[in-house]
């Protein structure tokens, strides 16, 4: 089989794990990673038998990488993003993709002029039991869909300093929520604020209307002392309850709770084996560059929203 020559832009905390599973699959082979620190490049190069760089215009020149990560500090993506394709590299940028719609836009402009995939790394869309929701979803297990719910709240994270709340957490949700709906919402209303950390938001509260009444909740903080990352789902018929952290899901209806068991997978193995498979095999990519930019949009009219104090219309 083919292997996908890979690499990674920014080998901290999150890109040494997508160095390590480009390592790991067998439809990727890990050949280079870049990071602005010289010992964090060095080093993670030396874990996964790579060849470390400091500046990634000289490593994407090597012809054997074909396809890279990008893993920067999040207001760093769209700039190294926009590098690798104009390097004819494919790509999967973290999200939230860029800081601004703007820069998004010229990603997907750039990718659509050379013909290449790029996708956005919301990883939530891979836990399998977002999968098991969403078909439930589909076939109506849960009898009509009325409303999502999403918690995302945490301790204030030390190392994520360029954007707030919403870009940084709620994006995920606010991603999930068009892939639940299988739809753009109509409209956002959100209060969004700062209490304990100046430079950004760290909390939000952000609500996503859909066709036909239905609503999307999103809470999401750097104000709790504790990690909660749950999605409850309800429907006419029965309500779905996915803990992110454990994969737990619990369907329940009027007559009993039922626990689905399947076991735990690594949802960033599987984001990235899908990406290479993409690559590779022309697989229809769940995740668009369009789907990181929607979801910029809307984490932007939300924004808006609170700061104007009223509704704003999606389309
Ligand atoms: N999808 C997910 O679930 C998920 C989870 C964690 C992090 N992330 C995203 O991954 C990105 C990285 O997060 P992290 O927690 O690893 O941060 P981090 O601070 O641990 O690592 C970022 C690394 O990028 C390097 N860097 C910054 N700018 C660079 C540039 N222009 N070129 C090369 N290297 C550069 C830094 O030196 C650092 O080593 C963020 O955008 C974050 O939103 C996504």
């Amino acid at each position: 089989m083919k292997q996908l020559g890979t690499a990674v832009i920014g080998t901290g905390f999150w890109g040494r794990n997508h160095a390590r599973i480009f390592k790991e699959l067998e439809e990727t082979e890990l050949m280079a990673v870049c990071d602005v620190d010289a010992e964090r490049a060095k080093a993670a190069a030396k874990q996964f038998s790579a060849k470390p760089y400091t500046n990634a215009g000289k490593m994407l020149k090597r012809k054997d990488i074909e396809a890279v990560s990008i893993c920067t500090w999040s207001a760093n993506l769209a700039k190294e993003a926009l590098k690798a394709l104009k390097a004819g590299k494919h790509v999967l940028v973290e999200k939230p993709m860029a800081t601004n719609v703007k820069q998004a836009e010229k990603l997907l402009e750039t990718a659509e002029k050379e013909g290449l995939h790029l996708t956005v790394g919301f990883l939530m869309r891979f836990i399998p039991g977002v999968r098991h929701i969403k078909k439930a979803i589909e076939n109506k297990i849960i009898g009509e869909l009325v409303c999502a719910t999403a918690k995302r709240v945490s301790q204030w994270p030390e190392r994520i300093g360029d954007v707030g709340v919403v870009k940084d957490l709620a994006i995920h949700d606010i991603d999930l929520m068009r892939y639940l709906f299988g739809e753009d919402p109509v409209a956002v209303y959100a209060k969004i604020g700062s209490m304990k950390h100046r430079k950004f938001e760290d909390y939000a509260q952000i609500m996503l209307t859909f066709e036909g009444g239905r609503s999307g909740f999103i809470e999401s903080n750097w104000l709790t002392p504790y990690k909660t990352r749950m999605l409850v789902v309800t429907g006419s018929e029965a309500i779905m309850k996915l803990d992110y952290i454990t994969q737990e899901l619990t369907i329940e209806d009027a007559k009993e709770t039922v626990q689905p068991r399947y076991p735990w997978q690594e949802p960033l193995k599987l984001e990235l084996r899908h990406f290479a498979n993409c690559v590779l095999k022309r697989e229809k990519p769940l995740i668009t560059g369009m789907d990181g930019l929607k979801a910029l949009q809307i984490a932007e009219a939300a924004l808006k929203s609170s700061a104007k104090g009223r509704v704003i219309k999606l389309r």
